[in-house]
């Protein structure tokens, strides 16, 4: 790899690490923040905390989720981590981004269906965000070797097939 681009590593390592704090740290807070919609509040309460759960989502938690997936994506090149740990890291990323959308949606319903839509017990998504966020942290610093998985062949070796289209000769 050339070494201009390996010594780029630690900065996106600390770009991934700040980014995911703020992404699980706003996946936390978001759903004690859906607790207080509260319709027998005052209107214009109602609308302050809407707006506020609005921004937080779409202009601080949303695009920390994506800088972090662009700079992990990124490092599993950089650091070339194809391996069994990394691909558990991601189905718990995966569950993650699920909760990520779950909330979203408990917000865009708030603002459609004021009165009718009962955002969910915080309880849940607070601690399947912690739950993933723990499981994601002790795959990524202990790093185990996870060889007891044994990956099918057809993943783990090319299977010489064609491209649909003709490449041309040169
Ligand atoms: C699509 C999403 C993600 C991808 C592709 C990804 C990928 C990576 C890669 C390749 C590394 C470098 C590992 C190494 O240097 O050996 C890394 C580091 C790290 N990731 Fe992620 N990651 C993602 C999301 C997350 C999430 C959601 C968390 C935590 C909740 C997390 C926590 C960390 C930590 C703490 C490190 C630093 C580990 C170290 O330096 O030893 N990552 N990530």
């Amino acid at each position: 790899m050339l070494e201009w681009l390996a010594s780029t590593i630690p900065l996106w390592k600390a770009l991934h690490v700040t980014a995911l704090c703020v992404w699980c740290g706003g996946l936390i807070t978001l759903p004690l923040m859906l607790t207080r919609h509260d319709p027998a509040i005052s209107q214009n309460d109602y609308r302050l905390i809407r707006h506020a759960t609005h921004l937080t989502y779409t202009i601080v938690v949303t695009p920390a989720a994506v800088i972090a997936v662009v700079a992990g994506t990124w490092l599993i090149f950089l650091r070339e981590a194809f391996v069994p740990w990394l691909f558990a890291k991601l189905v718990f990323v995966a569950l993650l981004l699920v909760l990520h959308a779950w909330i979203g949606s408990s917000i865009v319903r708030i603002a459609e269906e004021p009165g009718d839509h009962k955002p969910p017990n915080p309880s849940l998504p607070v601690t399947g965000i912690t739950g993933c966020a723990i499981a994601i942290l002790l795959l990524v610093l202990a790093k185990p070797e996870l060889d007891w998985i044994a990956f099918p062949d057809w993943l783990t070796e090319p299977r010489g097939g064609q491209l649909p289209f003709a490449v041309p000769n040169r």
